[in-house]
């Protein structure tokens, strides 16, 4: 009775728990997988868009549709974002942007978990970000420039509209089409100082754009050291062209870096073999395969070995029983004189056998183990007293 108490009770907790991990798991909306191929030497934006977060909260939304939602990412199984990835969300209200430059050391897949929790109602919903990386062919660019923009802060410089604008300018400067951006950092993850909260003030974000072109005239003046030494004293470096950048961005020309890359002799990659990828695919493994008609291998496999095992054993059946080259192929052989001479010996063997076998006599004694002369009495000499060495061999006549 007490066992069967014990069961509801388990059955019971078993059903509680069960209960409370549905709950659980209705609670964390999860949003599609969302895939990513990129390849290194180039930025990496990714806009973690409110919109589509706030459609995964269920119905307890505001009247105006839009509660504050933050948003928090993480490698999987790591605390924190990879080192070439940052996360910049300026408030509750505004998107969120994943940003980064990857190196070839961070060539691979990166599965990024992106957390966004509701302020309002603490609900939270999830999304996988799947970074496939996978090294540039070209290479760095041998002519790397950087440009620091006084008048933006991080996130403003990321939406594709605002790069476009800026290579648009930066190719300009550069006299050259072929520009594009590598790197995005906020000046204050670079020793920067956070801006006093006046409007118009601004963090600042170094911005690194390469090419394959030689710097314009203009850029090399810029860096040249007679203006770094007016940029010493605090004044205006030589400026020789037209600032294509004003009025959207307002460089400051004293800290470009202009950065000229020695092609570095790369040791020769790994030579594409067939079956790799085109392109900026991923490899989507089929989830079901084709049923298969496995019969005739299965039969292949079965009776092929079976059919030779018999053949075999017919051929060898046929070579020992039917192919036997026997006495008569012996007797055909041998010399005659060897024939009779063994005959011979054996006839005789047989005979003196069998004569042996037919004679009734007694045998003589002296093929006996022992024996008395006169009485004929037997003993067994191995049988005796345990010191039978000094035992006459002969029994004497008592
Ligand atoms: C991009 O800038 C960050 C911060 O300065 C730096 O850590 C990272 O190495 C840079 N990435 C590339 C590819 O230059
Ligand atoms: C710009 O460069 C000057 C020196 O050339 C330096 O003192 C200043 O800190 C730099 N500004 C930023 C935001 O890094």
């Amino acid at each position: 009775m007490e066992a069967a108490a014990l069961l509801q009770l388990w059955a019971l907790a078993a059903l509680a728990l069960g209960g409370t991990q549905t709950v659980l798991g209705g609670s964390q909306p999860t949003l599609p997988d969302h895939r990513v191929s990129l390849e290194t030497g180039a930025i990496f934006v990714h806009e973690l868009e409110q919109e589509l977060f706030q459609a995964a909260f269920s119905e307890s939304e505001e009247e105006d549709g839009s509660s504050p939602i933050t948003f928090h990412a993480h490698l999987r199984d790591h605390p924190d974002l990879p080192r070439w990835l940052r996360c910049a969300q300026r408030g509750p209200h505004s998107s969120a942007f994943l940003y980064g430059s990857p190196t070839a050391a961070e060539v691979g897949t990166h599965i990024i978990e992106v957390l966004a929790s509701n302020r309002l109602t603490y609900e939270t919903a999830a999304q996988r970000l799947i970074i496939s990386i996978t090294p540039s062919l070209e290479g760095d660019p041998p002519y790397q420039g950087e440009f620091l923009v006084g008048n933006r802060n991080v996130e403003e410089l990321l939406p594709d509209a605002v790069q476009e604008q800026f290579v648009q300018a930066a190719s300009a400067v550069w006299d050259h089409h072929d520009v594009h951006i590598i790197n995005i950092t906020s000046a204050l993850d670079r020793g920067g100082r956070v801006p006093l909260p006046i409007e118009g003030r601004k963090e600042g974000v170094y911005v690194k754009v390469g090419s394959h072109a030689a710097f314009s005239p203009c850029l090399e003046a810029a860096s040249s050291p007679q203006s770094r030494f007016l940029c010493h004293l605090g004044q205006q470096p030589l400026a020789s062209c037209y600032d294509t950048f004003a009025p959207h961005f307002a460089i400051l020309w004293c800290n470009l870096t202009l950065l000229q890359v020695l092609p570095t002799p790369t040791a020769p990659g790994p030579v594409w073999g067939p079956g790799v990828l085109e392109g900026s695919g991923d490899f989507q493994p089929p989830t079901t395969s084709p049923p298969q008609d496995l019969l005739p291998s299965f039969l292949l496999t079965l009776l092929v070995p079976l059919a030779v095992a018999a053949l075999l054993c017919v051929v060898l059946g046929h070579l020992m029983c039917c192919r036997r080259e026997g006495v008569a192929k012996r007797d055909l052989e041998t010399s005659d004189i060897q024939l009779v001479h063994h005959t011979t010996i054996h006839g005789d063997t047989e005979e003196l056998r069998s004569m042996a076998h037919s004679r009734d006599v007694p045998r003589p004694l002296s093929t006996l183990p022992m024996f008395n002369v006169r009485t004929g009495q037997r003993i067994n000499p191995m049988v005796g007293p345990p010191d039978g060495a000094r035992d006459p061999l002969i029994p004497q006549q008592r």
